[in-house]
């Protein structure tokens, strides 16, 4: 079938994901790629290694961390578990998953930079940027916000504008605030340091031609070096969370120069717990191993151009491909919170085997960057008409009888073994599939043939000829055909489906397939009784997930990741002027009613009267109030709120209500004299 090439030795990492927030399922969309990859290689008898890790640096991490109470180690640390645990569970087999907040990429980031500054690389200049004066921070662009200096909009961030879509400093804005402490930024001068990414513009030019790259980021990047090579800002002022930058004061290393160098760090960090593998093998100048990073597309800029400039001009060898995917979007549109589209990792996880997934996206990945759309209503009807109608149900309609009639035991010949050739033939392709990327053709192939193998049992039906004792022989041989057909799927789906075939190997009785197996079938063979392998997913699971998405959402608000690079602080609460709070209609409310709500963790209905009108209001209280206790108490709302549509039903103002949270939120109780309907002042 396969003439038998010699391993090779890969290394592999997908992006190392901050460690700020939550995985959603954008996230597991590369990781699936990624492992569905390495297990395959691994699968082909090569060695492959696949390494992670947490983005563990920068402001935002610096922020939520204080905003929690933590330090950034203890926040990294935390979020480092909670992906580790995620990853797990999504059956995403890294082989290290690190941090770059750690000595092994301190000393590696010391050790490029260093080399980079030796070489004449790095230049020292002063830039003036926005300072925010009460945090003593200087501020990133987003975290700037006012009116855009084109066309005026306002609450705009200090990058772009969301409206004309202008680009500019936060200098540049109108009226800006710091989104950190609320006050107008001062404008002051640093010293930075500045990688010379211009002088590695020839060695790009040649580098990003010679098919390390898709074609679609090749033609991205001619754009990129038509408009000129700029220098890139490597380094931060302090307060930051980051690697001190030797030799300097208060100066640290920009969260983008030491992230990718975390792929090495994570990757030491794995040879030190494996010493039959040389870091220097895989990373030295010369290296003839194969190094490939699986990114997002938003984050080629620094993949196919600072990274092979930093490495060659570190001599280090340069990756030998980047594996560019697209964004995920659910129902054909951008991931949404107030649709419950938002999907966490843990909320699916919640809800719906990981395998399901992994099967989806597997059957629409291809090796090109654009967008993948999770449709859940195909979702439900693919996996449940590829994966348990033809997949497992081949292995469920011959295993009984073998079981039943033969003690389990497999006949010693095949039915019809022309079937089983083509099946092994038919391998081939799907191999180069996998290996390229394209796994939504070797998906499809693989289903083609699932279905020739129901086709083969329709047609020798052993549900019929089991009735005549003359045909024993044949239920066995058609069972024992169907069996192994089923066996050359379970192989080749081995890297999609990893906890399902290793529940087929025990059912089969067999140590774990390896790719090679398929050529030889399974005969004269004793089985184990079938289980079944896989249910079929209810509508009704998936209707939950996005109700929790919701809810989750609507009620509780978490912090999400911050998607590409320092970027939004907007759940930080800006000043608002004396004119704004003015605006608020508080007024004295009476509870005359009070009620749980159904499928609600957080909220209670309650129905406030404000002298002349009642209002029904949903308010997240339930953590500290029984019902039954709010009835006839006063309290205060805001009257003028815009009226809120939830998935409860409409909710017409808000309660005051303080505390952190928990058993501990009080609502305010006004003086028994006050009358409903009273305004606050
Ligand atoms: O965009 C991101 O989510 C980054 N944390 C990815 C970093 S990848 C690598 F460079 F570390
Ligand atoms: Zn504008």
């Amino acid at each position: 079938m396969t003439t038998k090439a010699s391993p090779r030795h890969i290394l592999v990492t997908s992006a190392l994901y901050y460690a700020n927030g939550p995985l959603h399922l954008g996230h597991i969309l590369e990781t699936i790629q990624s492992d569905i990859w390495v297990r395959f290689q691994k699968h082909q008898g090569h060695h492959c290694i696949h390494v992670c890790g947490s983005d563990a640096h920068g402001t935002p991490i610096m922020l939520e961390a204080e905003k929690q109470g933590l330090s950034p180690e203890q926040l990294v640390g935390k979020i480092n578990t909670e992906h580790k645990n995620d990853f797990a569970a999504f059956l995403i087999d890294f082989d290290n998953f690190y941090t770059t907040h750690s000595p092994e990429n301190q000393t590696l980031t010391e050790l490029v930079y260093s080399r980079l500054y030796a070489k004449g690389d790095i230049v020292a200049r002063n830039i003036t940027q926005s300072y925010d004066p009460v945090k003593n921070m200087f501020l990133p662009d987003r975290y700037v916000k006012g009116e855009c200096p084109k066309c005026g909009a306002k609450d705009q961030y200090g990058d772009s504008c969301e409206v004309c879509g202008a680009t500019y400093s936060p200098t540049e804005l109108k009226n800006p605030i710091s989104v950190v402490s609320g006050v107008p930024p001062i404008e002051k001068d640093s010293e930075h340091y500045f990688f010379k990414l211009e002088n590695y513009a020839e060695l790009l030019k040649t580098w990003t031609h010679q098919g390390h790259l898709q074609p679609q980021i090749t033609n991205k990047l001619n754009e990129w070096f038509d408009a000129g090579l700029r220098q890139w800002d490597i380094s931060r002022d302090g307060p930051y969370f980051g690697f001190a930058i030797p030799n300097t004061e208060n100066k640290y290393f920009y969260v983008w120069l030491d992230a990718p160098i975390g792929y090495m760090a994570s990757f030491k960090n794995y040879c030190e717990r494996h010493q039959d593998v040389s870091f220097d093998a895989y990373w030295g100048k010369n290296s003839t191993y194969e190094l490939y990073h699986f990114i997002g597309k938003d984050i080629v800029y620094f993949h196919a151009l600072f990274w092979p400039a930093m490495l060659a001009g570190s001599d280090f060898r340069t990756p030998s491909a980047i594996f560019a995917h697209g964004f995920l979007t659910v129902n054909g549109q951008k991931m949404s919170k107030s649709r419950g589209t938002f999907i966490t990792a843990r909320n699916y996880l919640d809800h719906l085997a990981p395998e399901y997934l992994r099967y989806y996206l597997a059957a629409k990945l291809n090796d090109g960057i654009d967008d993948l759309d999770l449709n859940l209503e195909d979702f439900i009807t693919r996996v449940n008409a590829d994966l348990i109608g033809k997949f497992v149900n081949i292995a469920s309609r011959c295993a009984g009888f073998i079981t039943k009639n033969f003690q389990g035991k497999l006949s010693g010949t095949l039915y019809n073994e022309a079937l089983y050739q083509r099946f092994v033939e038919a391998s081939s392709q799907i191999r180069d599939d996998f290996n390229s990327r394209q796994y939504h053709r070797a998906i499809r192939d693989i289903m083609g043939l699932a279905d020739l193998a129901n086709q083969f049992i329709d047609e020798n039906k052993p549900w019929e000829l089991v009735k005549n004792p003359e045909n024993a022989e044949k239920v066995q041989q058609v069972c024992t055909m169907g069996l192994n057909l089923f066996r050359i799927l379970s192989i080749q789906l081995k890297a999609v489906l990893p906890q399902v075939v290793t529940n087929v190997e025990s059912f089969l009785n067999v140590p774990a397939f390896k790719w090679e197996d398929i050529s030889a079938p399974l005969l004269n063979h004793t089985i184990n009784p079938y289980q079944p392998l896989m249910q079929r997913i209810d509508p009704l699971q998936v209707k939950s997930l996005l109700e929790k998405g919701k809810v989750s959402m609507t009620e509780a608000s978490p912090e999400q990741p911050v998607e590409k690079t320092e970027k939004k602080a907007s759940d930080i609460a800006p000043v608002i002027t004396y004119d704004d709070f003015a605006k608020v209609d508080l007024r004295i409310a009476k509870i005359v009613n009070a009620e749980h709500v159904e499928g609600a963790d957080k909220l209670l209905k309650l129905t406030l009267n404000i002298g002349e009108e009642d209002r029904q209001v949903f308010a997240g209280i339930k953590s500290a109030y029984q019902p039954e206790d709010l009835i006839g108490k006063l309290t205060v709302m805001v009257a003028n709120l815009a009226p809120r549509q939830m998935r409860f039903g409409l909710s017409e103002g808000m309660v005051l209500a303080a505390g952190p949270g928990g058993k501990d939120l009080w609502i305010l109780e006004p003086h028994q004299g006050a009358q409903p309907g009273m305004k606050v002042k």
